[in-house]
C-alpha cells in the first residue's frame, strides 16, 4: 500500500502537526511504501521571504528527520525539486472546475484572516491533488482540516479517469479520529499561523510561558471540573497512555484540582517526551549539507515514481505528438 503526506514550511512545527500528521507518517515507514515531502511550493502561497522559506524548509526537513522519519525506510524530499508536481498541477488545472474551488473552505478560512487573495491560495487544492495523484497513493494521513482537499482530489481524479480511462489510484483521507483536531492553547485548532501553537522544538522557558497561557474556565478549586470540554485535558491526553489519562479525568472529577498544578506537570511531560529527538536535531542542525543531500536523493527516487505517471498523463491527454 502506498501511504503519502505532506507538510508546509510555513513556519515552526507544532505538536498539532506531529499528533495529527507526522507520528502517524514515521508508523507508516515500516509497514507501508511511505511518501513523504515537504511542500515548499504550497508555502509560496503565505509566505514571500526567499531566504525564509529557505530556512523553514531545511528546518521542516531537519526536524521530521530528528522526529524519526528514516529516509532510507521511506521516500522522503522536497516538493519544488520534482517538477511533474506542477506539470500535472497545469494539467489537472483543466479538469477541476471553478465551483469546487470556489466552495474550498480553507481559501474562505484564509482570506478571512486577511491573507491576500492571490491565485495560488485559490488554486492551492489542485497542487495538492497533483502531489497525491502523481505517486498513485492509497491513504493519505491528514488532520480534518485537509478533509475537503481530499475531496477535492478525488473529485478531480474521478473526472480524468472517466474522461480517459484508469488513470490515477483513488487515495482514501487517513483522519484519526481521536486527533483529528488538536486544539491550541487559545482552544481554537493549533496552527502554525494562529498564534495558538505549542512547538515541538523550543526553549523551556518559552514551552512554561505557552503551556501556562493555555485558556481554561473559571471554575474555582473546589468545582469538579469537565474534562472533556476542557482545552487542557485535550492537549495533557495526547501524552499519557489510558492508565494515565484515567487517573487525571478522576482527579478532574473530584474537588480540589488546580489548573495551574496540571500545567506544571504538562510542561515536564511534553519536555521529557521530546527530549531525545531534541538531542538528534541538535546533531542534524550542525549538519545542513547531509539533510540537503537526504533531500535530494529523495528527489531523485520520487522523481522516477513521477515520470511514470506522467509518461501515462501526458499521453492520454493528447500532449505526445
Ligand atoms: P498549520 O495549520 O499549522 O499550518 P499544516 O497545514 O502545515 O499546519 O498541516 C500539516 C499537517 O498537520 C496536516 O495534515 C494537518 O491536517 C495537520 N494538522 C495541523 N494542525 C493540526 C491540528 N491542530 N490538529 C490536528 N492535525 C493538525
Ligand atoms: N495542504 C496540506 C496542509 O496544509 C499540505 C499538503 C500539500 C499535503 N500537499 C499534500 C498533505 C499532499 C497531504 C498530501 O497541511
Amino acid at each position: 500500500m502506498r501511504v503519502l503526506s505532506g507538510i508546509q514550511p510555513s513556519g515552526s512545527l507544532h505538536i498539532g502537526n506531529f499528533f495529527g500528521m507526522m507520528k502517524s507518517m514515521i508508523g507508516w515507514q515500516s509497514k507501508s511504501e511511505l511518501f513523504c515531502f515537504i511542500v515548499n511550493l504550497h508555502a509560496l502561497t503565505t509566505i514571500n521571504d526567499g531566504p525564509l522559506l529557505a530556512k523553514n524548509t531545511l528546518d521542516a526537513a531537519t526536524d521530521f528527520l530528528a522526529l524519526g522519519l528514516e529516509p532510507d525506510k521511506c521516500c522522503f524530499w522536497v516538493q519544488g525539486d520534482v517538477p511533474e508536481h506542477t506539470e500535472l498541477t497545469w494539467i489537472l488545472h483543466n479538469f477541476t472546475s471553478m465551483g469546487l474551488l470556489e466552495r474550498s473552505h480553507s481559501y474562505k478560512d484564509k482570506i478571512s484572516r486577511g491573507l491576500m487573495p492571490n491565485h495560488g491560495l485559490f488554486a492551492y487544492p489542485v497542487l495538492m491533488a497533483a502531489d497525491i495523484l502523481l505517486y498513485q497513493a492509497n491513504l493519505v494521513p491528514v488532520g480534518q482540516d485537509q478533509k475537503q482537499h481530499l475531496e477535492i482530489t478525488r473529485d478531480i481524479a474521478g473526472t480524468f479517469n472517466h474522461l480517459f480511462g484508469q488513470t490515477f489510484t483513488m487515495p482514501e483521507a487517513g483522519i484519526d479520529e481521536n486527533l483529528a483536531t488538536i486544539p491550541g492553547i487559545d482552544g481554537q485548532k493549533m496552527s502554525k499561523s494562529y498564534n495558538n501553537a505549542i512547538n515541538i522544538f523550543i526553549s523551556k522557558k518559552e514551552l512554561q510561558k505557552r503551556v501556562m497561557s493555555i485558556v481554561t474556565d473559571a471554575r474555582a478549586v473546589e468545582d469538579i471540573k469537565d474534562p472533556d470540554n476542557c482545552n487542557l485535558f485535550a492537549i495533557c491526553r495526547l501524552f499519557l497512555n489510558q492508565d494515565q489519562e484515567a487517573e487525571l479525568r478522576g482527579r478532574y472529577l473530584r474537588p480540589g484540582l488546580k489548573y495551574g498544578e496540571v500545567k506544571k506537570e504538562l510542561v515536564e511531560i511534553i519536555w521529557d517526551y521530546f527530549a531525545p529527538y531534541r538531542d538528534v536535531r541538535e546533531d542534524l542542525t550542525k549538519r545542513p549539507d547531509y539533510v540537503r543531500d537526504i533531500m535530494k536523493t529523495g528527489a531523485g527516487r520520487a522523481g522516477k515514481v513521477a515520470q511514470e505517471t506522467m509518461d501515462a498523463v501526458r499521453s492520454k491527454a493528447g500532449l505526445n505528438y
